[in-house]
C-alpha cells in the first residue's frame, strides 16, 4: 500500500499509531484527526497506574456521575471572571462560609479558593508574615528576620514557603517513636520574630495530628506572660474534612483562641477531584489588607487574593455539589465507612504477625500506617515493589523526616473506593507479596532501582 492508502485505511479501520511513532519532541507539521488524537492520548494513558489501586494518594480518585456532569459542563468557565460569572463567585463564597462554619469561626469571616492546600498555605503564611511586619513596624522594631516554627512532620510546602518568601524555617525534628510535635517542642523556638506556628491535622507521614490544643495553650500563655501574640495556622489539608465528622469533640479549629487561619484541600477528603483547596481566616482582620489586589481588567472592579489568576470553575462547583449533596450526615457516613475499613485493614495486618501498626489507636486519618516488626530478608521498600508488580497496588514505603530517618514505614490510604472486599484482597495480596519475597530473598537490585520512595500526596 502507498502512504495515502495507509492513511485512508487507518482512517477507515482504526488507529494510525498502531504502527507509527507518536509525536514527542516537536509539534507535528500536519495535525491529525480528532479520533487519532484522542486514541493517541488514550493509549498513552492505558500504561498509567490505576487510580483505584493508588493507596499512596490522599487525593480523590472517584466522584459521582452527577458531579462529573457538573465538572464536564463547566470546563469552559474561567473562575476568575467574576464579573461574567457572578453565580460561580457566589458559590465560592457559599463554600467559604460553610467551611468557616464547619471550623467553628466565631463570626463573619473571609477566605479564598485556591488550587490546593499548597497555594492556600503560601497565602496563609504570607498573611502571617505581613501581619507580623505591620506589628513590628508599629512598635518601631526591626522586621528583617522573620521565622516560622513547625515540625519535621509537615508537608514540603512549608519549607518551600520559607525558601520562596525569605523566612527562616525553625523545624522541630521528629524522634524515634514520636512523629508529631507538641508545646514543649515548639516553646524554645518562639521569639519576637516568629510570624506564626504551623501545626498539622492529619500528617502526610502517619495521618496523626500535632498536639494542637497544647500548642494553642502555649501560645495563649506566651501572649499573657511575654506579650507576644503568635498566631497558629492549622494545616488541615487532609484532616479538615475528617476530624469534624469522625472526632467532632476534638478541638483543633477556631474553637482554639490562637488558631487564626486554616487550610484544607477540597480535593482530598473534601471528596472533589484535583485541584481545589481552601484558606479560611478566623476573622476578616487576619487577612493582611496589602495582599488583596484590586483590578478591573475583566469588566468590573474585583479584589483578588491568589497566586494564580485564571483557573477552572468546575472544582469549585463540584465542591459546592458535595457540600450540599452529602451534608454533615453524608460526610459522616462516608468518613466512618473509610475509618471502618482502615481499622479492618490494620487488624488484618496485625494478625499477620510481622507488622507493627503506627498509632492505630490515636485520632487519625482513614489509613493504615505500618512497618515490619522484626528482621526479614526483605524490607518495606521490597514489599511496596512486590505488591505493585504482582497486583498493581500502589502502597508507598518511605523513610520519616529527621531525626527519625532510620524508620521506614508503609501507608495505605483507605478511600471511598476501597470496599470491604478490596480490603480483604489487599490483605491477602500483602501476605502473598511477603511470601514471594521470603522465597526469593528480597527484591532484586534491578527491582530496587525502580522503587519510588516518597510518601505520595
Ligand atoms: C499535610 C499536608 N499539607 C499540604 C499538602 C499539600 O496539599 P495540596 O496537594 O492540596 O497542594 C499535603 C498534601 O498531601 C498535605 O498532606
Amino acid at each position: 500500500m502507498t502512504i495515502p492508502d495507509i492513511e485512508r485505511a487507518a482512517a477507515l479501520f482504526g488507529n494510525r499509531f498502531v504502527t507509527q511513532e507518536v509525536p514527542t519532541d516537536a509539534i507535528p507539521d500536519e495535525g491529525m484527526t480528532a479520533v487519532d488524537a484522542m486514541r493517541l492520548v488514550a493509549e498513552d494513558l492505558a500504561l498509567e497506574g490505576d487510580p483505584a489501586r493508588n493507596l499512596a494518594t490522599f487525593v480523590t480518585t472517584w466522584m459521582e456521575p452527577e458531579a462529573q456532569r457538573i465538572i464536564a459542563n463547566n470546563l469552559h468557565r474561567n473562575f476568575i471572571d467574576h464579573a461574567e460569572y457572578p453565580r460561580t463567585a457566589e458559590i465560592e463564597q457559599r463554600c467559604i462560609r460553610m467551611l468557616a462554619d464547619l471550623f467553628n469561626a466565631p463570626g463573619e469571616t473571609t477566605g479564598a479558593r485556591t488550587q490546593g492546600s499548597s497555594e492556600a498555605i503560601m497565602l496563609g503564611a504570607l498573611s502571617l508574615k505581613w501581619k507580623w511586619r505591620k506589628r513590628r513596624e508599629a512598635a518601631g522594631e526591626p522586621s528583617t528576620h522573620p521565622n516560622l516554627v513547625f515540625g519535621g512532620d509537615v508537608h514540603v510546602v512549608w519549607e518551600k514557603f520559607c525558601r520562596y518568601f525569605d523566612v527562616e524555617p525553625r523545624i522541630v525534628p521528629l524522634q524515634k517513636g514520636k512523629y508529631t510535635i507538641g508545646p514543649d517542642d515548639v516553646a524554645p523556638h518562639i521569639d519576637e520574630n516568629t510570624i506564626g506556628v504551623a501545626a498539622v491535622l492529619g500528617t502526610t507521614f502517619t495521618g496523626h495530628k500535632d498536639d494542637i490544643v497544647g500548642i494553642n495553650d502555649l501560645l495563649v500563655r506566651t501572649k499573657k506572660e511575654r506579650g507576644l501574640d503568635v498566631p497558629l495556622h492549622v494545616d488541615a489539608a487532609s484532616g479538615g474534612f475528617v476530624w469534624p465528622f469522625l472526632y467532632p469533640d476534638s478541638k483543633w479549629d477556631f474553637r482554639l483562641e490562637q488558631v487564626r487561619s486554616i487550610n484544607v484541600s477540597g480535593h482530598k477528603f473534601g471528596l472533589v477531584y484535583p485541584g481545589v483547596g481552601w484558606l479560611i481566616f478566623r476573622e476578616r482582620s487576619d487577612l493582611a489588607d496589602d495582599l488583596v489586589f484590586t483590578e478591573n481588567y475583566l469588566g468590573k472592579t474585583d479584589a483578588t487574593f491568589t497566586l494564580n489568576f485564571s483557573t477552572g470553575s468546575s472544582m469549585v462547583l463540584a465542591q459546592y455539589y458535595n457540600l450540599v449533596r452529602f451534608g454533615r450526615a453524608g460526610y459522616t457516613y462516608i468518613m466512618r465507612g473509610m475509618q471502618k475499613n482502615a481499622q479492618l485493614l490494620a487488624e488484618k495486618l496485625e494478625a499477620m504477625g510481622r507488622f507493627e501498626l503506627i498509632g492505630a489507636d490515636e485520632e487519625t486519618l482513614p489509613l493504615a500506617a505500618f512497618r515490619l516488626a522484626g528482621d526479614e530478608v526483605y524490607d518495606e521498600f521490597d514489599i511496596a515493589w512486590q505488591l505493585s508488580a504482582e497486583r498493581g497496588w500502589m502502597v508507598p514505603a518511605y523513610t520519616l523526616p529527621p531525626d527519625a530517618e532510620d524508620i521506614t514505614i508503609m501507608r495505605a490510604l483507605v478511600k471511598e473506593t476501597l470496599s470491604r472486599e478490596h480490603v480483604d484482597t489487599l490483605a491477602t495480596d500483602i501476605e502473598t507479596a511477603c511470601a514471594t519475597l521470603a522465597r526469593k530473598g528480597g527484591a532484586d537490585e534491578s527491582e530496587r532501582r525502580q522503587i519510588v520512595i516518597s510518601p505520595g500526596h
